[in-house]
């Protein structure tokens, strides 16, 4: 939410902050806007809308300069118009400044400074950010560093910020709280700083995740400072990203989020690498091993998520109180942080997130940390806050996610979930040794099967093109495919702005059956399991009601066949592992109904990626 980036050094600095808010794009695309130090000049350049827009406008101008900060921005306080777009200026035009995150307090400190005789262009709470630096360092006569040190004292809220000077035309000027920042160490003596690794990797591999309430100070002459808010200074721990470049890439896909969606063999495959072995007969997330103990002995786990990462979180539920018999609560990380919720130090709390910045979910782990509990994560994006505010954890190493609408990494979520409950249950011993191996031998196979599922894609067009004008559409699912119609009504909602709703197949007869008529697309889970034959009967009541059935079924299916409109197979897999199969075709169809109805598939309207703010 908001992408911020910056360059300083020997390189022609527009280019590469361009480019990098391309990177960063994902996480925002309301407006953009580059300051670029160019000798004296301090020379702003902001557009609403995409980066493209930027770039067309910036074409016309003089770009030069070997120092730019730029931002992408996912409004919050003030329209998407090219005066709110960051970067923003003092008023003597000396200073510029980025910000991703919400000064909470800007109310007050706009007071003021207005009553020291700033005057404000923007309706953005940032714009308060630049003035009481400058406002500061006059009355002080400080350097910028110091005068932003000092400035962070009176705010409240998140930033994540970096901030740009004529007077320190070698230096720019960073810091952060509860909102992501990170610094690339170049290679020839320049540096790099971005809201997340993304623009930084073609550059350089080594780079310093940046901890709450640090300052960094990146000096042509200097190099890497790295301060706390009280002015001690730390040693700045240097890490290699892992990350590769192709990773970024569309790779010959017409979008990011088909490409995800075709990953999920490899990405799945990544997540189970070296931690699941069905000849040897071990499960193993090496991350939680030594917190295994505690997860069987707690009072209950307590899964704090939001959007996808909740819905994965509700397949976790399913499998590790059925597996492994430990009671399980799936929470909003939003609702939970916010209604006092009772937690002592025998509860474990687990947060799941993609990005690992949610500023919700983030919160909650923290008030969770506060009142006792362990608390562990299941993050995708490798030195992220949550993996690194958390006691212990595991990666899903699903890649970079850069299409807006979660896939890959929901799946990699689920497969973590899997294991999770498997080594549970085989450490309680709830599950028997015969079960286990199978079930262990059918994880591995995962992998190949969503291979399969991917060959469904031509029919999964040919249905789409039938339901892409539908204005509304149901998803029905009982036990672990409840959370996958959860899933499938949020893709379709959120990239092509069809009304959809997630519902248990049972619960239908408890309302939403009243909509249903002979235009309604009702998508039903109905593969081989336990409940199979409640959701034929729950088919049944739809196609009483003429509603029109696509039915995701077993390979080999006839029953559900004859009754449904259209079926969409899956291979044979255990009950346990349907969500991972059944996910894909859903995420298929939402691509191209969204694709259908002429919407921006990886850049769906009022959404970001990496929600950052509450
Ligand atoms: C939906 C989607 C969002 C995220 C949610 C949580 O496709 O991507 O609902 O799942 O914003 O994000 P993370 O997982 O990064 O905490």
């Amino acid at each position: 939410m908001c992408g911020i980036v910056a360059y300083i050094g020997k390189k022609q600095a527009f280019p590469i902050v361009l480019k990098g808010l391309k990177r960063l794009e994902y996480r925002g695309y309301d407006s953009a806007g580059i300051a670029v130090l160019n000798g004296g000049a301090l020379n702003m350049f902001k557009r609403s809308g995409k980066v493209a827009n930027l770039e067309a406008y910036a074409m016309e101008h003089n770009t030069e300069g070997h120092a730019a900060i730029g931002h992408t921005r996912w409004a919050t306080h003030g329209l998407p118009n090219d005066i709110n777009a960051h970067p923003h200026f003092s008023n003597d035009e000396s200073i510029a400044v980025i910000h991703n995150g919400i000064i909470e307090n800007y109310d007050t400190l706009k007071k003021e400074l207005i009553a020291h005789g700033y005057t404000f262009q923007s309706e953005t709470d940032t714009e308060v950010l630049v003035h009481l630096i400058d406002d500061i360092r006059r009355n002080d006569n400080l350097t910028i560093a110091e005068a932003v040190r000092r400035a962070l004292h009176h705010v409240e809220g998140a930033y994540a910020i970096v901030v740009i000077s004529k007077d320190n035309p070698n230096q720019l000027v960073a810091a952060r709280k509860s909102s992501p920042l990170v610094v690339g160490i170049g290679n020839e003596g320049d540096f790099f700083l971005a809201s997340d690794a993304t623009p930084i990797i073609e550059y350089t591999k080594r780079v310093v995740y940046l901890n709450d309430e640090e300052i960094a100070v990146v000096d042509l002459n200097e190099g890497l400072r790295i301060f706390n808010i009280g002015n001690q200074e730390k040693t700045p721990f240097i890490q290699k990203l892992e990350m590769e470049l192709e990773a970024l890439e569309k790779g010959g896909y017409e979008h990011f989020m088909l490409k995800e969606i075709h990953e999920q063999p490899r990405s799945i495959q990544d997540c189970l690498r070296g931690r699941v072995n069905s000849n040897e007969g071990w499960v193993a997330l090496r991350g939680l091993l030594d917190y295994e103990t505690k997860m069987i002995q707690a009072k209950r786990l307590i899964i704090v998520a939001c959007g996808t990462s909740w819905h994965a979180a509700l397949v976790g539920e399913y499998l590790i109180e059925d597996l492994a018999r430990i009671n399980v609560e799936v929470e909003y990380a939003s609702e939970f942080r916010y209604r006092n919720p009772i937690i002592d130090e025998n509860d474990v709390v687990i947060a799941i997130s993609q990005s690992g910045e949610t500023a919700d979910t983030l919160a909650a782990l923290e008030l969770a940390k506060s009142k006792g509990a362990t608390i562990l994560g299941v993050c995708n994006v490798v030195g992220s806050s949550i993996s690194r505010v958390t006691d212990a954890g595991c990666y899903t190493h699903a890649g970079p996610e850069i299409g807006v609408a979660s896939t890959k990494a929901f799946t990699a979520q689920v497969t973590v979930l899997t294991l999770m409950a498997l080594s549970l249950a085989h450490k309680k011993g709830t599950i028997s040794e015969s079960a286990f191996h199978a079930l262990l031998t059918e994880v591995e196979d995962v992998p190949a099967k969503v291979k399969e599922v991917l060959k469904t894609n031509s029919i999964i067009e040919k249905i789409a093109a039938e339901y892409a004008e539908a204005p509304n559409a149901l998803y029905l699912g009982r036990g672990s495919s409840f959370p996958v119609a959860l899933e499938g009504a949020l893709k379709l909602k959120e990239i092509s702005y069809i009304h959809a709703e997630g519902y248990p197949a049972a619960e239908m007869k408890h309302g939403p059956i009243a909509l249903i008529d002979e235009n309604m697309p009702v998508f039903v889970i109905a593969t081989k399991g336990n409940s199979y034959e409640k959701v034929v009967s729950n088919i049944q009541e739809v196609k009483a009601r003429k509603g029109k059935i696509i039915a995701i079924v077993t390979e080999g299916d006839v029953n559900v066949k004859e009754m449904a409109d259209h079926v969409i197979e899956i291979p044979e897999t255990h009950e346990y592992l349907v969500p991972l199969l059944a996910t894909i075709p859903l995420q298929l169809l939402s691509y191209h109904i969204a694709l259908m109805r002429g919407c921006n598939v990886d850049q769906p309207r009022n959404l970001a990626k990496s929600v950052t703010v509450e």
